[in-house]
């Protein structure tokens, strides 16, 4: 049994977004040697997009005040993009400053998001991101936005789909290349899921979507396969499945780059990674926590190295 009696793609676009989203939570300060190290170690596994850090306030996600030092540290690798999240033009040219291959523009979906995520309504940020665009067309760097809360706000509840189709749109006529849909809380539910990205793909055909999916509430590899049975084929994921939202109460993180990668692995879908290297930044990022990573494949290992413990001249 395998992808080809499915609908489901040949392959995948897997973008690590652990170095922002997952290291921004972290309390303990995570040496810049060591982000540094561990993104490279993200691109030697075969990622191609990295989401390596993000301009924000240095005094709300001092994790990420090393961003810059992030940009000019790390090994470009040929082939590999290497992204930064932004949420204003002072980010944009921060970002810009240090070199980065594209940027993310955050907005959230909802007004009480918005306002205590990034100090800005809705409409402020959509009009920042018009001059962003601008700004980063200028400097030929692409942008993309992500609509954070797309599939319920953590303060607001249920999320209309129509608001997030609304927004997408206007997003994509001021010339965002791409459109993100961030279930930051973790509340989506796969028929959610497919829906939402059924009628953002009718919407805007020309437009890549991607989606990036919390694995608060345990849904993430579900809602994963719902995008990729609607025709999802990029999607953000953490190493070790490390992450959460700043202003979100109880939020954890991103799936796990190791289990999605595994996952797809399995179904027969192209994804250029080697678990192996990706496990090599996994242990390193886990020794330097020193607790366990959230991602099950690292606990578990694949299912072929399960065998292997039990031959007999194992030494387990
Ligand atoms: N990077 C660094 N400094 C920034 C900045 C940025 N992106 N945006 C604003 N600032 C600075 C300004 O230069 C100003 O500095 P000054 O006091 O020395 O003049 C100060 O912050 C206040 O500027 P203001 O535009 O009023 O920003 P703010 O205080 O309203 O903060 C954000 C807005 C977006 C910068 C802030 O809310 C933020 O960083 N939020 C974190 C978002 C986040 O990372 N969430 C998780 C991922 S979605
Ligand atoms: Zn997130």
């Amino acid at each position: 049994m395998n992808r080809q009696s499915s609908n489901l793609p040949p392959a995948v676009q897997i973008i690590d977004v652990g170095p922002r989203d997952g290291f921004q939570m972290e309390t303990t300060f995570i040496p810049t040697e060591l982000k540094i190290e561990i993104i490279n170690r993200l691109a030697a596994a075969g990622l191609r997009e990295i989401e390596a850090t993000s301009f924000v306030h240095p005094e709300l996600i001092p994790q990420m005040r090393d961003a810059s030092q992030v940009m000019a540290g790390i090994e470009r690798r040929p082939g590999v993009q290497y992204l930064a999240l932004v949420p204003n033009l002072k980010g944009t040219e921060r970002a810009l400053a240090a070199g980065v291959d594209g940027l993310r523009f955050v907005i959230c979906v909802t007004e009480t998001y918005n306002q205590r995520n990034l100090r800005l309504s809705v409409e402020q940020s959509v009009d920042i991101f018009g001059q962003v665009v601008r700004l980063a067309e200028g400097a030929g760097v692409h942008v993309s936005a992500i609509l954070a809360a797309s599939f319920g706000c953590p303060f607001e509840g249920a999320v209309a789909e129509e608001t997030v189709l609304a927004l997408s749109r206007r997003l994509v006529d001021l010339g965002s290349q791409q459109i993100g849909f961030g279930d930051s809380a973790g509340v989506a539910h796969p028929l959610q899921v497919r829906s939402l990205l059924q009628r953002a793909g009718a919407q805007d055909p020309g437009v890549p979507l991607w989606i990036h999916l919390h694995d608060t509430r345990g849904l993430g590899l579900a809602n994963a396969y719902a995008a990729l049975d609607a025709g999802i084929v990029r999607f953000d994921t953490s190493l070790g499945g490390l992450g959460g939202c700043p202003v979100i109460r109880g939020a954890t993180g991103n799936i796990a780059t190791e289990d999605f990668t595994y996952l797809c692995r399995e179904m027969g879908l192209a994804t250029g990674i080697d678990l192996a290297v990706l496990r090599s930044a996994s242990h390193l990022l886990q020794d330097f926590l020193g607790r366990p990573l959230a991602s099950r494949l690292l606990a578990a290992g694949t299912k072929e190295e399960l065998v292997e413990t039990h031959r007999p001249d194992c030494l387990l």
